[in-house]
């Protein structure tokens, strides 16, 4: 009987990717890493697209791909949309301007529409980012409470900042207990902060997380959470019920980061799942439709804290002083509530307001399918995820409920099909979740499914993925 090799999914990918390598060779001479971002990067070397268009790439070498990054879930309508070029082009040809620097009507009109889908949010700010978005939430919590210290969850992200870069990927050696996580940095760099850690608390496991929570409870302005960890591993009920009810005993700030979340668990997020009010909501990525944006809304005497008094901010030098900078929370930018922006949001949001059911039922097709392959073929997949997000996961236990389970799984396996499914032509970015937009369809289901055929029909387990 023929002995079938392993083959390493690197040599096709070199084949296929020759001018991705050239021109990463190139970048690198004048970016570290030849990257603008770090979550670009993987190795050996990242594909370099040039053209996008609904569901797919294309990259330098002309191949084609079915994209599942989607911009990290940010272009929940796919590549280009036609609505919302459309909506760009009107809002620049009626306007006449990029941008206004003043209040605009647009900025109204958003925020309502906003609100009609998160009704915790009395009122809302505008920012550029969703990592500018959950620094003024916190900012938010600290001045509302008056206190200084905030709680993450282990396996969280919610932006690259010192307050809240601990312990989203922690080595297991440094990790601590799984009841009582260390606070792990992320960065270099970060030293001068040491004595700022967040507590950090174990997702889904309300007893552990309560006990911290009563521990602290007297230094915590605010708790920041995913509701659905990464996009992908839902809270359980209990535990969200629970941890609202603590917050609230304790008048710790509760502030649910729904960046990611936001119009992808649902249209209402993960709130709208748990049926959860949270004191902050951020929300970033989908809102924006593949445009810098980030939003904080909540609740009226937490964002009022950032109403302008007399003087509109700390550069109002010299007129009067009726109040101190002090009072108000300062909070400003450039290009917050920009027109274009809330134009290709105002679309997205449309949009997803027919078509939202529909790459539901994509996704959930999927997910099914995908299990079905990996069943027939003996390998063991499974899925995890809420909404049109989800991520593959390499175990035959699907009960994945934290970053320590995850950490269980087999993570090698999911990258060596990671690559597989690169040199056919699908989009993941290795080890990343899948992320489904609305111009996802028959078409892409079947290249999808035929190219996992095809991987899964390989001898699998090669070794040096790592
Ligand atoms: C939950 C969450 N919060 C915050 C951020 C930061 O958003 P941005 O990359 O727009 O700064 C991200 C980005 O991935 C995120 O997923």
């Amino acid at each position: 009987m023929a002995i079938r090799k392993v083959e390493h999914p690197f040599i096709q990918y070199g084949a296929k990717t020759g001018k991705s390598y050239k021109e990463m060779k190139e970048a690198e001479k004048f970016l570290p890493g030849g990257v603008t971002a770090n979550i670009k990067h993987f190795a050996p070397y990242p594909i370099v697209m040039n053209k996008g268009n609904g569901a797919w790439l294309e990259d330098v070498d002309g191949n084609q791909y079915v994209d599942y990054l989607m911009a990290y879930g940010s272009l929940a309508l796919g590549h280009g949309h036609d609505d919302i070029k459309k909506a760009i082009q009107d809002q620049l040809f009626e306007d006449g301007t990029f941008l206004f620097g003043t209040p605009h009507s647009l900025e109204t009109t958003f925020a309502r529409k906003i609100k009609s889908y998160y009704p915790s949010m009395d009122k809302i700010r505008y920012t550029n980012s969703g990592t500018e978005a959950t620094l003024l939430a916190i900012r938010l919590a600290s001045a509302y409470t008056g206190k200084k210290k905030i709680a993450k969850f282990e396996g969280h992200y919610h932006g690259g900042y010192n307050e809240v870069l601990y312990s989203i990927n922690p080595p297991l050696s440094e990790a601590g207990d799984e009841d009582k996580p260390n606070a792990v940095p992320e960065s270099a760099g970060m030293d001068f902060y040491l004595d700022q850690k967040p507590l950090v608390l174990p997702f889904n496991q309300p007893d552990a997380t309560e006990k911290l929570i009563e521990e602290h409870a007297t230094e915590l302005a605010a708790i920041i959470i995913e509701p659905v960890q990464g996009g992908f591993i839902p809270a359980e009920q209990q535990f969200m019920d629970r941890l609202r009810n603590v917050t609230k005993k304790h008048g710790i700030v509760l502030i649910f980061d729904e960046v990611k979340t936001g119009f992808r668990s649902a249209l209402g997020g993960g709130q709208e799942i748990y049926n959860i009010k949270p004191d902050i909501t951020t929300l970033g990525k989908v809102i924006g439709g593949g445009f810098p944006i980030g939003l904080v809304g909540g609740k009226e005497e937490i964002l009022s804290i950032s109403k302008p008094k007399a003087a509109g901010d700390v550069f109002d030098v010299g007129q009067g002083a009726e109040s101190s900078a002090k009072e108000i929370l300062f909070h400003s930018g450039t290009y917050n509530g920009h027109p274009t922006i809330l134009a290709a949001g105002l679309a997205t949001i449309q949009r997803l307001e027919q078509d939202f059911d529909a790459t539901l039922a994509y996704t959930n097709t999927l997910r099914e399918k995908i299990e079905d392959l990996g069943k027939k073929a003996n390998v063991p997949l499974s899925t995890v995820g809420l909404g049109t997000i989800f991520s593959v996961i390499c175990t035959r236990d699907s009960n994945i409920r934290h970053y320590r389970d995850l950490q269980k799984t087999n993570l090698e396996l999911r990258k060596e099909m990671d690559f597989h499914l690169l040199n056919e032509g699908i989009y993941t970015k290795p080890l990343n979740r899948y992320s489904i937009s609305t111009s996802h369809g028959e078409k892409e289901l079947e290249a999808t499914l035929n190219a996992y055929q095809t991987v899964l029909n390989k001898r699998l387990g090669g070794d040096g993925m790592s």
